[in-house]
């Protein structure tokens, strides 16, 4: 069977950007709007039109310059919201309208203080009335990952009967274990009239750091689309990486999902994401942090050095790094270190790279990480011979 493709929606200008500190302007959006077209996402969500004429400005921008992608722009299940996200979105040749509203008991008391009938009702008026502007609706049910699975089936079904093309299950406050919020995808699945005909869509906050297990658990439970962001930027702990679940279908092809991502993108895309919204990427952040491919140990870069696949599951160049890099600190070992000086044109015999050994760790011990400089002048001052 071919495999089945997962379709890419990317929130970085909408969940990303509602993080405090990184607020962009609509020419920064742009660039990442563009950035993310050439990246091959399926669907941009590219703002919250009724948030501010900003944020309004921004999406009417980004809906006219995109050609291929979806453009989406949120509202709530609020009439003037929807009205203004259509208007937003008029220029947009792919446009999709996303709106919905809370269906958890804690969201149906305390925040709309309401009942679920009031929830289910408002949730048809809105979807009817996104509908009338246009064909691409998505509905979202805020808080489904903590929602009781009866009632937001009920809900799901008439999102569906009103003309939803898409059912968004947000995990919003990132709550799920993987195995629940798979089970809830089934369920919907099972239990929900007329599901085969529209797509369901993961939206995980990393709360727990579970995001990425709980959108991947989700595709593996019948879910075509994934909302993510570069970086896994977002509200609090922050939303499901793209990077991430993007490289993890691809490194397990018997999954038999595919996304359209040009993976060689997608260091320079984070790089761009970090630098526009001045959000630095953690070091040890999976695929896209400074470290991911660059290997410190004695015993790991003895490894890398024979054989790449020791230590890697993925070849760098694959996600637009250029090389792995061995990083020597006072826990490596004489390969790699006679490996960086081959690097740097010194090939010395046993007794010399031993020599050079001792000193290298002497060095080691105070800093935290030994650089080319610092091995010429150690090689310069010790004199030592090399071979051939
Ligand atoms: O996390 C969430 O529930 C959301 C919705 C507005 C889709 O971001
Ligand atoms: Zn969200």
């Amino acid at each position: 069977m071919a495999a089945q493709k997962v379709q890419i929606f990317d929130t970085t200008l909408r969940d990303g950007e509602q993080v405090p500190g990184c607020k962009l302007n609509r020419e920064e959006k742009l660039v990442i709007a563009g950035q993310l077209e050439l990246l091959g996402v399926d669907v941009i969500e590219a703002g919250f039109p009724v948030s501010s004429p900003g944020d309004f400005a921004a999406v009417q921008a980004i809906a006219r310059q995109v050609k291929e992608a979806t453009v989406c722009g949120l509202s709530r299940a609020v009439e003037n919201d929807i009205r203004v996200a259509a208007e937003a979105l008029r220029g947009a040749r792919r446009p999709r309208i996303h709106t919905g509203i809370g269906t958890s008991d804690s969201h149906v008391q305390f925040k709309l203080q309401t009942t679920r009938e009031d929830v289910l009702r408002r949730a048809v008026a809105a979807v009817k009335l996104a509908k009338s502007f246009v064909e691409d609706v998505e509905f979202y049910a805020e808080d489904a990952g903590r929602t009781d699975n009866e009632f937001l089936a009920r809900v799901c079904e008439a999102a569906i009967r009103a003309g939803a093309t898409v059912l968004n299950i947000p995990d919003t406050t990132g709550y799920c274990l993987p195995a629940e919020y798979g089970a809830k995808i089934q369920y919907l699945r099972e239990n929900v009239t007329g599901i085969e005909g529209v797509t369901l869509s993961t939206h995980c906050h990393n709360d727990l750091g579970m995001a990425t297990a709980n959108s991947i658990s989700g595709v593996l439970h019948g879910a075509r689309q994934i909302e993510c962001t570069i970086n896994g930027v977002g509200e609090r702990a922050g939303n499901t990486a793209l990077e991430e679940v993007v490289m993890i279908m691809r490194q397990h092809p018997y999954l038999n999902l595919h996304t359209g991502i040009n993976t060689r993108l997608l260091a320079e895309t984070s790089a761009m994401v970090a630098h526009l919204m001045s959000m630095p990427v953690q070091p040890n952040k999976a695929i896209v942090g400074a470290n991911a491919f660059s290997h410190s140990s004695g015993i790991h870069q003895d490894g890398v050095i024979k054989h790449r696949e020791t230590y890697e599951i993925i070849d760098p160049r694959e996600v637009g790094v250029a090389d792995s890099s061995i990083v020597l600190t006072a826990r490596s070992g004489r390969a790699a270190l006679a490996y960086r000086l081959q690097k740097l044109g010194y090939d010395l015999e046993r007794a010399a790279l031993n020599q050079a050994y001792a000193s290298f760790l002497a060095l080691a011990d105070h800093k935290k990480e030994v650089v080319d400089q610092d091995l010429h002048v150690l090689i310069e001052q010790q004199n030592l011979v090399t071979a051939g």
